[in-house]
């Protein structure tokens, strides 16, 4: 058993952290904590402090911490087969049954799942499919990808690139040339106020084709949303949005990938955000709640339009030269089907849809006649609260303010409770378990209450 400082020393001596403050981290002015267990929807840390984690990680472990039966399939997959590829035609038992199992509940004409790690290589995949099947289809110019302003979509180079937020390109170099952004369908953020949610959605729809004429619909391939914007501040769309979307993109010969790796699989109470919206995707993009996090796992599902054109495109060219080692990793694989099945029998997809609408509903009762309270939203297992220093003006406080992070931290100081300050704007993000119960729901709330008060009175 290591002694706790030493933990600490290493931590700061060894220990690269993903988004984190390098140089404030290796001066010890920002916390290490170091977590050891979980069960249902709490964490405890090495010093035996308990935190309820309001947002489920990073919105993945959606059945919840400690499932017996999800550790024991793992463990028996690892016992009989850790690993094989799934290169020319391999596959094992827990991939295979994944695949099907993920179809069957997926929207209508998807045809085939390919599996990766996360998901950020998956939209790298969804992108090299895009490429590959317009090269077949003889269409070479046609390569460009729109994305959304505040859009999340992985820290890779093109999946980094279609991220539409300021933090993930600077200094890196990006967004690369074949990236284009347009309009974020956030509709308490327009720029006009006076604007109704319908004349939001017009004015979104006009963006798009004048950035689709502009740039030559030749010239451009697909179009990649979240169902409901995640990293970008949990935003649900306007009514009307998706459809008056893809009639553009459907005109256009516009191909649609629909990044579920947030909702699918159950977050907005539905099982697809696809089908909650309406949508109907050529790619989806599926990650995090796939396994609920107790492995890494990710997958392009890919529609029959698109499955076609692959295919003769390996009768033209030979095998589709894509593949990563650890793709259809049978642990993962294992952990999906036992993950899938638990949502199943403990009916978490409807609680999440049910509690989550219970959390929103009293979030607005706590807290939405706050005048620093500019907006709740948000939909089935994701709820948001986002600050502002004048309500009736819409004024936003200065960024070097840090009021979200403020309120997140009191939140967690006060209360023990996780919240997640969103990386722009004063917005403060919940996403928990799907397991949550309406008494934990109450204790968000009335944590959440007390951390406002002390941040802003
Ligand atoms: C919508 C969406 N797409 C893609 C990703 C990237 O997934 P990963 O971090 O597993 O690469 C994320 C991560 O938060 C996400 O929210």
């Amino acid at each position: 058993m290591l002694k706790n400082d030493q933990l600490d020393q290493w931590d700061r001596d060894s220990f690269f952290h993903p988004s984190t403050h390098l140089a404030q981290h290796a001066r010890g002015e920002s916390p290490n904590r170091v977590i050891k267990t979980a069960s249902g929807v709490y964490i405890e840390d090495r010093d035996g402090t308990r935190l309820l984690d309001a947002f489920a990680g990073l919105y993945c472990v959606n059945v919840g911490y400690g499932r017996p039966e999800i550790a024991e399939a793992i463990a028996a997959q690892a016992r009989e087969l850790a690993y094989y590829h799934a290169y020319v035609g391999h596959g094992t038992e827990a991939s295979i049954t994944l695949a099907q199992m993920i179809l069957e509940r997926a929207p209508t004409n998807m045809s085939k799942v390919y599996f990766g790690l996360g998901g950020s290589d998956a939209n790298e995949t969804n992108v090299k499919l895009i490429w590959y099947y317009n090269n077949i289809l003889g269409r070479p110019e046609k390569k460009k990808i729109i994305s959304r302003w505040r859009g999340y979509h992985g820290s890779g180079l093109v999946t980094g690139s279609l991220t539409g937020l300021e933090l993930f390109h600077k200094k890196f170099d990006l967004p690369l040339a074949q990236v284009l952004h347009t309009e974020a369908p956030y509709y308490y953020r327009r720029a006009d106020l006076g604007q109704s949610e319908a004349q939001f959605v017009d004015h979104c729809v006009a963006e798009l084709e004048a950035l689709i004429a502009r740039e030559g619909a030749e010239t451009i391939a697909a179009f990649i949303g979240e169902p409901v914007l995640g990293t970008g501040g949990i935003v649900p769309p306007p009514a009307g949005y998706w459809p008056a979307i893809q009639s553009v993109l459907k005109r256009h010969d516009i191909l649609l990938v629909v990044d579920e790796v947030v909702t699918g699989f159950g977050r907005l109470g539905s099982m697809f955000g696809s089908d909650h919206y309406g949508i109907e995707p050529d790619l989806i993009t599926i990650a995090k709640g796939l396994t609920s996090a107790y492995a890494p796992l990710s997958g392009s599902i890919v529609g029959e339009r698109m499955w076609k054109v692959l295919e003769q495109g390996t009768d033209e060219n030979g095998p589709i030269g894509h593949g990563w080692t650890y793709s259809a990793h049978p642990i993962g694989a294992a952990a999906g089907v036992a993950n899938l099945k638990l949502l199943d029998s403990l009916n978490l997809v409807a609680n999440a849809g049910e509690v989550g609408a219970y959390l929103k509903t009293t979030m607005a009762e706590a807290l939405g006649d706050h005048p620093h309270v500019g907006e709740i939203r948000g939909e089935g297992m994701l709820c948001a609260v986002e600050f502002v220093q004048d309500r009736g003006s819409r004024r936003f406080f200065s960024a070097a303010d840090k009021i979200g992070p403020q309120i997140a931290a009191k939140l967690l100081e006060q209360d023990k409770i996780i919240a997640r300050a969103m990386p722009q704007g004063d917005i403060l993000g919940f996403a928990p378990p799907f397991c949550l119960t309406r008494a934990e729901a109450d204790l968000v709330v009335a944590g959440t209450q007390r951390a406002v008060k002390a941040v802003l009175g």
